[in-house]
């Protein structure tokens, strides 16, 4: 399976999710995470890991064809031992190993798509702040799932409304989460009319460990089985996953339904918006609007 991770503008935590879902992918399946941020990486520099293999020695040796283990070999391990294929530092360096491995959709992308088709192989691709130009576009537009990462303050979701119908072109199974305090999610799905998957929490010390921040590189109680962020991390992969391979007997899920031209969010700051449950209720001000919001995230 190939996802990719993705954010319009700001930085929501894209890269942190990243490994946050890799590092809570259901078993048994083997995840691993590819940065592919053409503004370059920052996994390298936050464990300190070496500038090769990664992104720039994958791209070169796909130039020359590669098989389904040909990204396994330019991988390096994160602290907790997550496989990552690493993007340099440097965006101009980042861009060109992006624009060789991935020229277009049915080109040196290969070497991750044989990967992904492996039976229980995951890659998660960190595609950073993407808009038309991005030289990873190729590798969102062949994922098998797209998550779109965005805060849900005011200035962040404004932008959506008009990159939405973009982005469902790009991909057939977009999925929004929403990160952070804002607005309730249950608003959001309303005025948006996409109904974000969940709400990853704020979480400064969970998300301090998956960036290998120093003094806090110990996985234990703010570690991803542990931490709020990585609670939410296992329901977002644990609902991606399912959706890769339905259980047998359970429905196919319903193919996500193309994101809508939608008006710019009617909501102003400062004014609360209508309060709406999930069954789109109105609720008396100070109740619980939508069961998401109150537990960090919920993937279905
Ligand atoms: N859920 C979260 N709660 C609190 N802090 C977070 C969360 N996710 C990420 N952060 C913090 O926000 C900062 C940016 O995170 P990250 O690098 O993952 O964002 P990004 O979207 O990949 O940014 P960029 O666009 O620069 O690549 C980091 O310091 C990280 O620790
Ligand atoms: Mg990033």
């Amino acid at each position: 399976m190939l996802i990719s991770i993705l954010s319009l503008k700001g930085s929501p935590g894209v890269t942190t999710l990243a490994v946050a879902l890799a590092a809570r992918w259901p078993a048994p399946a083997r995840p691993l995470v590819v940065e592919a941020d053409p503004s370059g990486g920052d996994l390298g520099l936050r464990v300190s890991l070496s500038s090769t293999p990664g992104l720039v020695s994958l791209a070169a040796a796909a130039r020359r064809g590669g098989d389904a283990d040909l990204v396994w070999r330019h991988t390096q391990h994160l602290p907790g031992g997550l496989p990552v294929v690493s993007a340099p530092p440097d965006a101009d360096q980042a861009r060109a190993a992006l624009a060789a491995l991935a020229p277009d959709p049915t080109g040196g992308l290969g070497v991750l798509r044989a990967a992904a088709d492996r039976p229980g192989v995951v890659v998660i691709v960190d595609c950073g702040r993407v808009d038309p130009g991005s030289p990873a576009l190729p590798i969102v537009r062949a994922c098998d799932a797209v998550v779109l990462l965005s805060r849900a303050r005011a200035d962040d979701l404004a932008h959506l409304p008009r990159r939405l119908p973009t982005i469902a072109r790009w991909s057939p199974n977009p999925v929004l989460l929403l990160v952070g305090e804002g607005y309730s999610t249950a608003e959001v799905a309303r005025e948006l009319g996409v109904p974000p998957l969940g709400r990853v929490p704020d979480d400064p010390n969970g998300a301090a460990v998956l960036c290998g921040r120093p003094n806090t590189l110990r996985w234990g109680r703010s570690g991803p089985s542990h931490s709020a962020l990585g609670r939410c991390a296992h329901r977002v992969a644990t609902e991606l996953a399912t959706r890769e391979h339905p259980p047998a007997g359970r429905p196919q899920p319903r193919p996500a339904e193309p994101m809508p031209q939608v008006p710019i969010l009617r909501a102003v700051p400062g004014v609360p918006p209508g309060a709406v449950s999930s069954n789109d209720v109105r609720v008396a001000p100070g109740q619980a609007t939508d069961p998401r919001d109150q537990q960090g995230g919920q993937a279905s």
